[in-house]
């Protein structure tokens, strides 16, 4: 049952009569999302959470949009027309996720739905992953560890045991230099790195602050020791790393990617590692999550994955979660989300106070 929040108080000319309830908003929220956020969800709307750990199928998205004001969604989460089809009264998609290529934004905007998504605060956690991933490929901690484990160290040192590759003084390329691809430049001049990047946009500010050189897709890839990619999943950018892109890398470079999966061609990454045209790769995105077990990437040594997990930090989660909940009460008070990512929904739908 929907509880109220406001009672309406009409006055005739006897007494106060009390004629309506106005009820909450009712949201679906897709998951368990950090309690920080959650907790504002639940008191603030009539909330309904998915409670299993993997996602809700399609056809309980599309059961349960039927009926909600608002939706929570996880990137894994495919919102299209054929969920809105089902949801009259969808107002709003809030994402926890800085990328929402899952959402159909266009049939979105078209519809009057507003599509929220939360940047900024996973800036510094994911480009901490992503130097992660590049450190642990460069100087193959993971083998490394495996070494150990596995009770493979069986001499105390040796002047070859599991060399890897110098990250200091090497050459970055950095494909996408938005927030997060800005905030690797950052960390790779802590390091005296060289930085290329290659982005639609010119970025003078990394160029001013940290030598940054603007290069086309080519030459990054031609002279960069590690290529770092952070575009967004767009037509224009689904499989921009593909074999010819690989071939033109050094025998010696890396590919990282934290970005989203099919920004490379996996089956191209793999016959690049397999057959040596670069030296590794590192990836925490696939272009099918889970990848499946049996992808022919898991067989090879040269590669370090992880299950897209780069904003992962307790701290980022919990604001990720708070802002899902901050977009979606200023949608309701009727101000402009603060994440709102298709502007152009404000004429289809005009903000309008609703609690
Ligand atoms: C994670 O991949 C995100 O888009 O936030």
């Amino acid at each position: 049952m929907r509880k109220c929040n406001k009672l309406m108080v009409i006055k005739n000319s006897a007494n106060f009569q009390l004629v309506n309830c106005m009820s909450k908003p009712k949201v679906y929220v897709t998951r368990e999302i950090p309690e920080r956020g959650l907790k504002i969800i639940k008191e603030r709307f009539d909330a309904e959470v998915w409670p299993e750990y993997a996602p809700p199928p399609k056809d309980v998205i599309i059961q349960k949009a039927r009926d909600v004001d608002a939706l929570a969604s996880l990137l894994s989460d495919k919102i299209d027309a054929e969920v809105f089809d089902a949801a009259p009264k969808l107002k709003i998609v809030s994402q926890i996720a800085v990328g929402f290529d899952n959402i159909d934004v266009k049939e979105a905007t078209k519809r009057g739905i507003y599509v929220t998504n939360t940047p900024g605060v996973l800036t510094e956690t994911t480009a901490d992953f992503a130097w992660t991933l590049l450190m642990a490929v460069a100087r193959r901690v993971v083998e490394a560890d495996k070494y150990v484990h596995t009770g493979q160290w069986r001499v105390g040192w040796h002047p070859s045991m599991l060399s890897g590759r110098d990250v200091y003084g090497a050459t970055i390329g950095i494909v996408g230099a938005g927030r997060i691809g800005s905030a690797v430049a950052k960390r790779a001049k802590g390091f005296n790195m060289k930085i290329l990047y290659y982005d639609v946009i010119p970025r003078p500010e990394l160029e001013k602050k940290l030598g940054a050189k603007r290069a086309d897709l080519d030459t990054l890839f031609r002279e960069s020791d590690f290529v770092s990619v952070h575009v967004p999943l767009l037509k224009q950018t689904y499989h921009l790393i593909n074999e010819e892109r690989l071939k033109l890398m050094k025998k010696t470079a890396y590919l990282i990617n934290n970005s989203r999966g099919p920004v490379v061609d996996e089956k191209a990454l793999y016959k690049a590692l397999k057959e040596g045209w670069i030296a590794g790769a590192a990836l925490d995105v696939f272009e099918q999550e889970p990848t499946p077990v049996d992808n022919p990437l898991l067989t090879l040594d040269n590669i370090v994955v992880a299950p897209h997990v780069s904003s992962a930090s307790h701290e980022t989660r919990s604001k990720m979660a708070e802002m899902v909940a901050e977009n979606l009460i200023a949608f309701f008070e009727g101000r402009t989300p603060p994440n709102l990512v298709n502007p152009k929904v404000l004429e289809v739908r005009p903000l309008s106070k609703q609690f």
